[in-house]
């Protein structure tokens, strides 16, 4: 099978790529610079040339909570027009299966958690990621109207919680919590600093899953993409505090001082679990413990991003 996928040089992407299923497949998958995604008639021309059997979407402009503040424009207009192009130049050459990535950032700020598929487009969402959540409500939306208009195209949407592991920015303009959090402990522990400082009360929950158990749901969904959900959620199905992740890389990384939580700062939501009652009955379930993702991240993180 010949898959095109977008964003392979992403976090999502290559740990797709260097995930062992792959080796079963025929995998292309195009940089930015060599096939930017904003360019619709140089997108639809590759397709038309390189006929792939199945399109896996993970490019997007992607960052955590300060990057989405500072930029809403951006991510907005950038994920929006990627995402319209790759999808309307799958169905006008005719592509027949594509899987959407979206993020569970879409679901209203308010819902009850867990938080199921059917809750898209039931409320307000939460301004710190507002534009990035539209474009991907959108896109989500667009690839059910594909197939709601003509069922022989399955169009499907991943939403995977929040996720953490090998590939991961570090650097703080682009970070996410788990790897600002590894960067922010280790750096304290290497310059024997004993306080770290906890943006809010640290009571929020999150859900993170290890980035390559969402590899390995992506190579079983293409496994089974007929009875696949048109939406499906993709987490742990339980999540933990800000302060217990903070707990567990401390421990990882031998970090023995203590904690100190700054009230003023910008939290968020309260908590974001996603439903996992699809997936569940899809057949998929996670196997990479806290602990054991936090490890390997922290392994990556000293081998990778400290001496490359
Ligand atoms: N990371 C998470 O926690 C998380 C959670 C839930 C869902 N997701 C979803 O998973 C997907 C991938 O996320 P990620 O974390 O892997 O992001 P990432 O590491 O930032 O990678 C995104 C990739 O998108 C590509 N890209 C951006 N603009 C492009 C354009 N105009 N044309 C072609 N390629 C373009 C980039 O390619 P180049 O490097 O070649 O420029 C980049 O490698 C996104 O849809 C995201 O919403 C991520």
């Amino acid at each position: 099978m010949k898959i095109f996928l977008t964003g392979g040089n992403g976090m999502v992407g290559k740990n797709i790529l260097h995930f062992p299923k792959a080796k079963s497949y025929d995998f292309l998958h195009p940089s930015s610079e060599e096939l930017d995604l904003k360019n619709y008639s140089a997108l639809s021309d590759y397709i038309k040339l390189h006929k792939p059997d199945f399109i896996i979407h993970a490019a997007g402009f992607v960052g955590g909570i300060q990057a989405n503040i500072a930029n809403p424009v951006k991510f907005l207009t950038e994920n929006l027009e990627i995402g319209k192009n790759i999808i309307l130049a799958a169905k006008d050459n005719n592509i027949k299966h594509f899987m959407n990535l979206s993020s569970s950032c879409m679901y209203p700020r308010n819902a009850k958690n867990p938080l199921s598929e059917e809750l898209i487009l039931q409320g307000e969402l939460e301004p710190t990621n507002e534009g990035y959540a539209l474009a991907k409500i959108i896109t989500t939306r667009l690839c059910e109207y594909i197939h709601k208009e003509d069922n022989t195209f399955l169009y499907k949407t991943v939403i995977p919680c929040n996720l953490y592991g090998k590939y991961d920015k570090f650097s703080p303009e682009h970070s996410h919590m788990v790897p600002a959090v590894i960067k922010k402990i280790y750096e304290a522990k290497v310059s024997n600093q004993n306080q770290i400082d906890i943006w809010g009360d640290g009571l929020s929950r999150r859900e993170f899953m290890y980035v390559e158990d969402l590899a390995d749901f992506i190579f079983y969904a293409i496994e089974h993409f007929e009875t696949m959900p048109q939406n499906i959620n993709v987490g742990l199905g339980f999540d933990y505090t800000i302060n217990e992740y903070y707990q567990t890389i401390a421990k990882v990384i031998g970090f023995e001082g203590t904690f100190v939580h700054d009230l003023t700062k910008p939290v968020g939501m309260k908590q974001k679990l996603i439903d996992n009652t699809k997936l569940t009955q899809f057949g998929w379930k996670h196997s990479t413990s806290l602990e054991a993702g936090i490890e390997k991240t922290v392994d990556y993180f000293k081998k990778h991003v400290l001496h490359d």
